[in-house]
């Protein structure tokens, strides 16, 4: 057996990819390793989006490369390939910086995975493959293998369409892709199958979905919902990213309608000012978001939501950022992830007048962020004396506990067997931190169940 080590950054569509490249090498005779150094195959899954994200990879292939050295001295080869968002936006960058790295790839092509192993194992030469292929690569994939846990995730639509100022995905993920509704039914099966008991739909701009169902019409995420709804064994569905815009009444609808979805809802709004958003070229206002939430919370009134915030965009002023204070304050987020604005080479936003100081930034980020914390905090802490069901994943740090996450996302560790792992049962919360609760099985549980 060969030895493959994949190291994933980004979000939770390169996770997904990373679990995709494993399956194509799969039959190669590559088996998955922890251990860089005694790898055959080095993957490198990267992420574009913040400047500190794509530092963090030039260090890594520099580690890399001693372990290449090493194995070279003894007559062996590691083969090393940077694959995801830095591969696609800097792919000849990474060939000066970095020349023996052997293969780079961008996200639409590792599905020739194969053709380019085969390529650099007969030293014809380092490959650099960042097209964006026709062919969907999804009809290229071979079939998941065993999922690794109790939840799962499915991607469904792929790269953006919406060029929001700042951001690099439309360029490094390409335009908006929609897989077809049984390609996603026989795949959510087949997770279900495998002991997958919550899925989570992927996508850049996972709302935008738009696929194609089985009568040849075109199917918005609520319809592929209510579709997923009816997949025997799965007791969670979750969708993530979703963009404000695209959150449509159908969509709406199915938070109201299907038991399964969960009432947890992450929608970025990034700033809440309507300057800024209209900067950022976000399409939407400030009080479209508040409207959002409202018709959301009518369609399911425990709904929780979370967000993503830029601070110091181009132009913010500190009134602009007091308005995304009062948005927070108006919605009351669950969580929340906030960032500095990170100027990305090739984005509108980078060429823009009124870059906003560094020290300025920390200072609105640390707020923003208190801000945050306090209401996660009286999230968790609304929470205590509550029963909700948990579904539980894992073996917990803490002795004979398990772990698991409700509804909202929120982890909790509950006193009880491993072999709870892969159910969900109801969980009275005693005690609640900022990052995670603990709980109790509820009192109405037969002890056989336990
Ligand atoms: N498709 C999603 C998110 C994609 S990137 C959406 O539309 O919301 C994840 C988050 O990274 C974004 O929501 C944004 O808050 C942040 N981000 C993207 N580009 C950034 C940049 N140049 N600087 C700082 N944060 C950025
Ligand atoms: Fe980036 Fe905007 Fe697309 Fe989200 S919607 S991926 S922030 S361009
Ligand atoms: Fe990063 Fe690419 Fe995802 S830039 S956030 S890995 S789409």
């Amino acid at each position: 057996m060969k030895k493959l080590h994949i190291k994933t950054w980004g979000c939770q569509m390169n996770v997904y990819d990373s679990a995709r490249m494993a399956d194509v090498v799969t039959p190669l005779g590559y088996a998955p390793t922890d251990e860089m150094a005694e790898a055959d195959l080095v993957i490198f899954n990267t992420c574009h989006i913040r400047e500190k994200a794509t530092e963090k990879l030039f260090s890594e292939l520099g580690r890399a490369r001693e372990h290449q050295e090493a194995r070279a001295a003894v007559g062996e080869r590691m083969l090393i390939a940077v694959a995801g968002c830095v591969a696609q936006a800097e792919g000849p960058e990474i060939q000066r910086r970095a020349p023996y790295v052997d293969m780079v790839f961008g996200p639409q092509t590792y599905h020739q995975l194969p053709e380019m192993i085969a390529r650099v194992t007969r030293r014809a030469g380092r490959v650099l493959n960042t097209d964006f292929p026709a062919e969907a690569k999804f009809d290229h994939l071979p079939l998941e293998q065993a999922v690794s846990g109790v939840s799962a995730f499915l991607s469904v639509q792929e790269g953006c369409d919406k060029f929001c100022s700042f951001c690099v995905v439309p360029y490094t993920r390409g335009a908006e892709y929609s897989r077809p509704v049984a390609a996603i039914v026989a795949e959510a099966e087949r997770l279900a199958g495998q002991g997958a008991r919550e899925i989570t739909l992927l996508g850049q701009n996972v709302n935008a979905y738009h696929g194609e169902d089985a009568g040849g019409a075109t199917c918005g995420l609520g319809g592929l919902l209510r579709r997923l709804a009816e997949v025997p064994g799965v007791l969670r569905w979750r969708y993530t990213t979703s963009h404000p815009r695209d959150m449509d009444d159908d969509l709406i609808a199915a938070h109201r309608d299907i038991p399964h979805l969960m009432p947890f809802l992450h929608l970025p709004v990034q700033s809440g000012s309507d300057a800024i958003l209209a900067a950022m070229n976000r399409k939407h206002s400030a009080d479209d978001y508040r409207g959002l939430v409202e018709r959301l919370r009518a369609a399911r009134p425990d709904m929780g939501f979370s967000s993503d915030f830029i601070v110091g965009f181009p132009g913010e002023t500190d009134a602009d950022f007091q308005a995304t204070l009062r948005l927070v304050r108006d919605v009351g987020f669950a969580q929340a992830y906030s960032f500095k604005y990170s100027r990305r080479p090739g984005t509108p936003a980078a060429a823009m007048p009124q870059q906003v100081d560094e020290a300025v930034m920390d200072a609105r980020l640390a707020e923003l962020q208190a801000l945050l914390r306090e209401q996660q905090d009286g999230f968790n802490q609304a929470c205590v004396g509550r029963t909700m069901p948990v579904l539980f994943d894992g073996t917990s740090r803490r002795d004979g506990h398990v772990f698991g996450r409700t509804p909202f996302m929120q982890a909790i560790h509950v006193p009880g067997p491993e072999r709870l792992i892969g159910h969900a049962l109801p969980v009275e919360v005693v005690e609640a931190g900022t990052n995670s609760l603990q709980g109790r099985v509820a009192a109405n549980v037969p002890e056989a169940v336990i």
